[in-house]
């Protein structure tokens, strides 16, 4: 494995890969990597012949300082695990190097109004954020192929209207969200709970899966399974943040005549707050 820190490397190595044709894959992270990171590695070997890791803790996707701060830096720990997976790059750039005229200067991609619903509203600015520093790494790196978790939902299909908009020439592949073995989906933020918090996270997937099962039953009551999700949430100790079931291509709310939808919920557990998601099909010819 090659750890990358310089751009000029970077550009070499990449144009040496494209110049033998390899197939490259990209996994953007901003690092502390889990299971779930591990799995994209995983299905990205599956469909590319190079995979390049990054790792960057970008600083214009957080809403104030001391989220970016309290962020986790685990990159030995990280470069391990790449290291173990096989993962041929490991793309590592200094904040500098990335927004060489500082941030205030900076140039944004930013995707309309999907970037402002739901999580986008409640974060703003985050998806600007992400689009932007999504993007340098498709100029920087230019794979034919980038994975991303289906756990940030809503920052997946902003991805791929930003690949639409801006001609990025790059299949974008969803991958499944790792849960633990009572259900949480596993993210960084999950190291945060404490012991007694860590007991009660799972009862927001078991919320998830109750609303999806009535959806999978035809029950289209959907104000009246969402107020039922967030009774349950915060009977069981967490405070919802949003819930909603919207269509899973246009963010928007859905309709009788919606067939592919998906669950967003983001709920405070203390004050970690997690969020989760779960596609459902609705609709569906008996
Ligand atoms: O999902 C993440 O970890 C980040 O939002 C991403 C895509 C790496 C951009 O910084």
């Amino acid at each position: 494995m090659i750890i990358i820190k310089q751009l000029s490397t970077l550009n070499f190595k990449m144009r040496q890969l494209r110049d033998q044709d390899k197939n490259i894959a990209l996994i953007p992270t901003m690092g502390n990597l889990h299971a779930g990171h591990l799995s994209l590695v995983h299905e990205a070997q599956k469909k590319a012949d190079i995979i390049v890791v990054s790792i960057f803790v970008n600083p214009i996707q957080f809403e104030n300082a001391e989220d970016l701060s309290n962020y986790p830096h685990t990159l030995k720990e990280d470069c391990k695990k790449l290291d173990d997976q096989k993962v041929d790059i490991v793309f590592i750039p200094s904040v500098i190097d990335m927004y060489p005229n500082g941030i205030i200067n900076q140039t944004f991609v930013e995707v309309p109004y999907l970037s402002q619903l739901l999580e986008g509203h409640k974060r703003p600015g985050h998806f600007r954020g992400v689009t932007t520093i999504v993007s340098k790494l498709f100029n920087l790196v230019r794979p034919n192929i980038a994975f991303f978790g289906e756990k940030d939902f809503q920052q997946l299909v902003i991805i791929r209207k930003m690949v639409i908009d801006m001609n990025f020439n790059i299949h974008i592949v969803a991958v499944r969200t790792v849960r633990a073995h009572d259900g949480l989906a596993l993210s960084s933020r999950n190291r945060y709970l404490r012991l007694d918090e860590r007991k009660i996270a799972p009862s927001l997937y078991n919320v998830i899966k109750n609303m999806s099962q009535r959806l999978n039953k035809n029950d289209y009551h959907i104000d009246e399974i969402i107020t039922n999700a967030e009774v349950t949430l915060k009977k069981e100790g967490l405070r919802p943040d949003s819930v909603a079931i919207v269509d899973a291509t246009t963010l928007e709310s859905v309709n009788k005549h919606t067939k592919h939808a998906v669950i967003l919920i983001a709920a405070f557990l203390g004050k970690v707050r997690l969020i989760d998601s779960q596609q459902v099909y609705l609709n569906k010819k008996k």
